[in-house]
């Protein structure tokens, strides 16, 4: 945790000029998240993921264009996550609570999909309708500003998107839209140009939060549903990671620039595997994915086969014996997966349609070539194993180990 005399000074000057109150508080704030896994879903993880890694080239290519929509890409069936982290969100006075995913990859915060919006004296309805495509899912609904608590932090007038319809979304209230506020932006129609605020601008710039940042843990975890993670706004927790944080800055390669996007280069043991180029840092995904060129050759590296069952790549017991490090490296730092880390948790097999004598990698293919300005994603199962900072004010994304990095869990 740090706050900075100067910060304090320029709060104090806000003060003399602000209508309301702000109360500056000194500390950040740590949220819970549960993880769950559903099995019931229909398409495999590796298919959810390519679909989202679609949407979010289209999603950013649009951007880049001074587009409002994207073209049409290809999304698979409307699918609930396989796999995600949710955290709680209580909205209005009295409020009501909503179970909201955490997702770094969008930044629209919405609920209404499962429990019903439950206006209170504090809800106001815009003349603004709102909707969002998230590849695998969308929701489309009406854009209200409320008071917004996150647990002791509020928020007064925060925009949120009501959803009147949604797709994807059953057994969770909507999303916790962590990503750069320029996603937000046409999203809203009448068509404007202007960004909604996230929950993490507003904190920050009402004097809530000392510093313009999101942390994020998330711990491995072997059950279907468990509270192992947590969400900090305005700082990092250190009892969660060791050592020191290491930060790179968000590449200026389009399109993963648009997200929480880095420069990274990937090699399995002494073999290259990606060579240094763009991607991006995604809590809304849950592999580990890389450029069809780059998995092709962790595919021979590893010996793996593709398992038709799960869509995973596939190891014998002999072959998981000699896997080697996958190893990361951002700004100077390398950061590895080793090879328990590379493998999805055993005891969650069956979950995804797998044998549970079998061993499947968590490594996937992006279903495109490398050269695109998104050439991998670090989902879920590598944010598993770092402590990862997201730092809107610096521009930059950190990474620091946990007592989880190495640790035999799956
Ligand atoms: C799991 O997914 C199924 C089918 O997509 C859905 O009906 C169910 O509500 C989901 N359960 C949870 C707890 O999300
Ligand atoms: C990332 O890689 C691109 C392409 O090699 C390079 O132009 C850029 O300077 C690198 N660093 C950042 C922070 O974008
Ligand atoms: C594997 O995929 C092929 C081609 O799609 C299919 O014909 C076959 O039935 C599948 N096998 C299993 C075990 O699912």
């Amino acid at each position: 945790m740090f706050i900075s005399s100067s910060f304090i000074a320029l709060i104090s000057l806000a003060l003399t000029v602000a209508a309301n109150p702000i109360v500056v508080r000194d500390s950040p704030i740590s949220l819970p998240l549960v993880r769950r896994v559903n099995s019931t879903g229909t398409i495999s993880l590796v298919e959810r993921d390519q679909a989202r890694v679609r949407h979010l080239k289209a999603r950013a290519n649009a951007l880049a264009a001074g587009k409002f929509e994207e073209d049409a890409v290809t999304s698979v069936p409307a699918t609930n996550q396989l796999v995600d982290y949710a955290v709680s969100v209580s909205v209005g006075s009295p409020a009501t609570t909503y179970s909201l995913l955490v997702d770094t990859g969008s930044s629209n915060t919405w609920l209404g999909a499962d429990k019903a919006y439950k206006t209170t004296s504090t809800s106001v309805k815009t003349s603004n309708k709102v909707s969002v495509e998230y590849g695998s899912g969308s929701f489309s609904g009406t854009e209200y500003t409320d008071t917004v608590a996150l647990g002791s932090l509020t928020i007064t007038a925060q925009s949120i998107g009501v959803a009147s319809k949604s797709s994807g979304f059953d057994g969770i209230d909507g999303i916790l839209g962590i990503g750069p506020v320029d996603l937000t932006t046409g999203t809203l129609s009448p068509a404007t140009s202007q960004s909604i605020p996230t929950v993490t601008d507003n904190l920050f710039s009402k004097g809530t939060i000392p510093s313009d940042l999101v942390s994020v843990y998330f711990q491995p975890t072997t059950s279907e549903s468990s509270t192992n993670g947590e969400l900090t706004f305005g700082g990092t927790d250190s009892s969660k990671f060791t050592g020191s944080i290491s930060y790179t800055p968000i590449t200026s390669t389009s399109p993963a620039s648009f997200y929480w996007g880095i420069n990274e280069s990937i090699k399995y043991g002494s073999t290259n595997i990606l060579s240094s180029t763009a991607g991006i840092v995604d809590t809304g995904t849950t592999l580990v994915l890389i450029a069809s060129d780059a998995f092709s050759k962790y595919k021979s590296a590893t010996g793996a086969v593709a398992d038709n069952a799960t869509g995973l790549l596939r190891l014998t017991t002999a072959q998981y014996a000699n896997l080697q490090n996958l190893v990361f490296t951002t700004n100077g730092v390398s950061y590895t997966l080793t090879p328990n880390a590379q493998i999805w948790p055993r005891s969650l097999n069956s979950a995804i349609g797998g044998s549970s004598s079998s061993v499947y990698l968590i490594v996937a293919s992006i279903g495109t070539p490398s050269g695109e300005g998104l050439d991998f994603i670090n989902g879920l199962t590598f944010l598993e194993r770092f402590y990862s900072v997201f730092d809107t004010a610096n521009k930059r994304v950190g990474f620091a180990t946990t007592s989880f990095t190495t640790a035999t869990s799956n």
